[in-house]
């Protein structure tokens, strides 16, 4: 198939290019490099052996969007361009609804016009805001986001839903990721965030490699085993499996789908740091800090749904994710730079 990733050059993206790929498929990127790297392109045609087209631009660019469906003849849209940091969207909120819910309406026009009406959605589990059930069914009712960044998902989730009630042509699959960590094996590609990291992997692996002096661990009077934050965490290889078993569902005329994709486990964040230290044999130091805001105590899937319609079940433990995550870092202690 030929398949139109935007946001290709990042983390998920780039991993799930690298399996398109590898899988045979054409495939073609937009990315406008705002979070991301033209080198992780590079070394996923390394690792595949193929290039992908690349197109160095914005979704918001309407005019480029349509030269591209005019050159490419593509069979679906995977579409995880999008600003993603939680804290910027509260100082920055205009911004986030601009590129993520106007480069999602644009892109939706244009893939329309071309009459290219397959399309997978990176949603994201805080949609559900504080669950109501957990393990978190697909069932479970979308709650109350506590941030700009989580209402654009819910709301392109919303958007997406109405058109496909509109237009029954369409085949739309939403994707709700839970906590993606991990990279390649090859530990050429991996996350790569500017400046401090907010998210717990990427921070841990700062501080193995020694670019921060120690882990500040957000609050551990939760009403969780240990009292600390329980996510799902997931292997971005896996993650980017889910998107190929998610094609296959769109061959079959998928309709409007959504699926979790989680491994249904819930770590927390003492688990997390005890399991990368076994893993790599390497101490983090921690201190217990004030619950960061806006942050849930518990975050976990039921994959159940994934498994039965996409075929589709994580393979790697936490311990491979500690292990993948720190091979990435400690070969590339400057990312791509
Ligand atoms: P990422 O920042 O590494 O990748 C996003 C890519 O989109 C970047 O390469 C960026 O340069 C590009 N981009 C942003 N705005 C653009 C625009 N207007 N035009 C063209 N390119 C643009 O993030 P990621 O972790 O790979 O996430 C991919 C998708 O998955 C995002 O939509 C994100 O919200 C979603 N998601 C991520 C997580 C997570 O924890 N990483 C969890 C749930 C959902
Ligand atoms: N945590 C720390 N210290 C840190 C960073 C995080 O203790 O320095 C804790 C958090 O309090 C939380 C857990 O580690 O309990 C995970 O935090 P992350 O920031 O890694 O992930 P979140 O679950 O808060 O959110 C992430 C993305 C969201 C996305 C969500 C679900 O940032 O955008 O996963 O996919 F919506």
């Amino acid at each position: 198939m030929n398949i139109f990733v935007t946001g290709g050059a990042g983390f998920i993206g780039s991993h799930t290019v690298l399996q398109l790929l590898k899988e045979g498929h054409d495939v073609a990127v937009i990315d406008n490099l705002s979070n991301s790297s033209e080198e992780a392109l590079k070394r996923v045609e390394e690792l595949s052996g193929k290039k992908a087209k690349f197109y160095k631009g914005d979704i918001l660019d309407r005019k480029l969007l349509d030269a591209i469906c005019e050159e490419n003849d593509f069979d679906c849209c995977i579409h995880f361009a999008g600003l993603k940091a939680v804290g910027e969207s509260v100082e920055k909120p205009w911004e986030y609804y601009n590129n993520n819910i106007s480069g999602t309406l644009n892109l939706i026009a244009a893939l329309k016009d071309h009459n290219m009406k397959n399309f997978i959605f990176s949603s994201s589990s805080t949609v559900y805001g504080e669950p109501k059930v957990i393990p978190i069914t697909e069932e479970c009712p979308k709650g109350t986001c506590t941030n700009p960044y989580g209402w654009t998902k819910w709301m392109i989730e919303q958007i997406l839903m109405d058109i496909y009630k509109a237009d029954n042509d369409w085949n739309i699959v939403l994707l709700r990721y839970f906590n993606p960590i991990g990279a390649d094996s090859s530990g050429r590609i991996g996350e790569d965030p500017k400046g401090i990291p907010n998210n717990l992997m990427p921070y841990v692996t700062q501080v193995a490699v020694g670019k921060l002096p120690k882990l500040g661990v957000f609050g551990d009077d939760y009403d969780t085993p240990d009292g600390t934050g329980v996510r799902d965490y997931i292997h971005v290889t896996d993650l980017a499996d889910g998107h190929i078993k998610a094609l296959k569902k769109i061959c079959d005329k998928a309709g409007l789908c959504i699926y979790n994709l989680g491994t249904g486990k819930g770590v927390s964040v003492l688990e997390l740091v005890k399991s990368f230290e076994e893993a790599n044999g390497i101490t983090i130091p921690y201190e217990i800090k004030e619950r960061r805001a806006g942050d849930i105590a518990m975050c976990y899937s039921d994959a159940t749904k994934a498994e039965k319609e996409l075929g589709w079940k994580a393979k790697h433990d936490i311990v491979d994710m500690c292990r993948d995550s720190w091979n990435w870092q400690s070969h590339n202690p400057d990312g791509y730079r």
